[in-house]
């Protein structure tokens, strides 16, 4: 490594105390994951559905391990209001482009945390009348879950800590670690030391 991409990845690192998930276990658990997927779906032409931005990174990987043929989308969302979230009010900023009637939709994410937000978009979807629905996480928290949601594939649960990394994000920062990482005590406000949720 030269000097330069030296410097460039202490920056990048400044803020991590740990790593939590090395980059070869996320690795080896979106194969399974994918694996599984592969052989679950043979024969349906899935839809996979994404809700960025945090899942691109996970999305991309799973892809690439998923050996029958899938079509993809993507929706966007933006939450009214920190108090509007919490009643589980989201905005659709970006909208499907195919139709799902009918279709067999997996749903991805890349972090289940209160499940509002899943609680949601199942339920906006499922008034699509898609043939059927399932989800697949890389990460799971369970720890401040609101709604019992059905995760068919899950790839790790955290645990009830602030973590970035393989998408998860602090202030838009470090979702292109390729491992997940506890952030130092003093990097982060106290009062998201236990959530994923980004809304500073
Ligand atoms: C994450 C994730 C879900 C939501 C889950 O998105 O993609 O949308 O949090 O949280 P919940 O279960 O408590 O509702 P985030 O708000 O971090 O946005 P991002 O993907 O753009 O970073």
């Amino acid at each position: 490594m030269t000097t330069d991409e030296n410097k460039m990845l202490q920056e990048l690192t400044h803020g991590i105390s740990e790593v939590l998930i090395p980059e070869e276990s996320i690795n080896q658990r979106v194969s399974e994951l994918g694996a599984a997927i592969s052989q679950d779906y043979e024969g349906r032409n899935p839809l996979f559905i994404g809700v960025l931005k945090g899942v691109f990174f996970f999305m991309a990987d799973l892809l690439r391990k998923v050996t029958i043929p899938v079509e993809v989308d993507f929706i966007a969302i933006s939450s009214y209001s920190l108090e509007a979230r919490d009643k589980g009010f989201v905005r659709l900023v970006k909208d499907l482009d195919t139709p799902i009637t009918g279709r067999h939709v997996l749903f991805i994410e890349d972090v289940v945390d209160t499940g509002l937000t899943l609680n949601y978009l199942l339920q906006n979807l499922n008034s699509r009348s898609p043939a059927s629905l399932e989800v697949c996480t890389i990460f799971n928290k369970p720890h401040h879950r609101l709604i019992d949601l059905s995760l068919k594939y899950v790839g790790f649960d955290l645990p009830d800590r602030f973590v970035v990394g393989y998408g998860l994000d602090y202030r838009e920062r470090y979702r292109n670690l390729p491992y997940v990482a506890l952030l130092k005590a003093q990097t982060i406000t106290p009062a998201l030391r236990g959530s994923n949720l980004n809304i500073i």
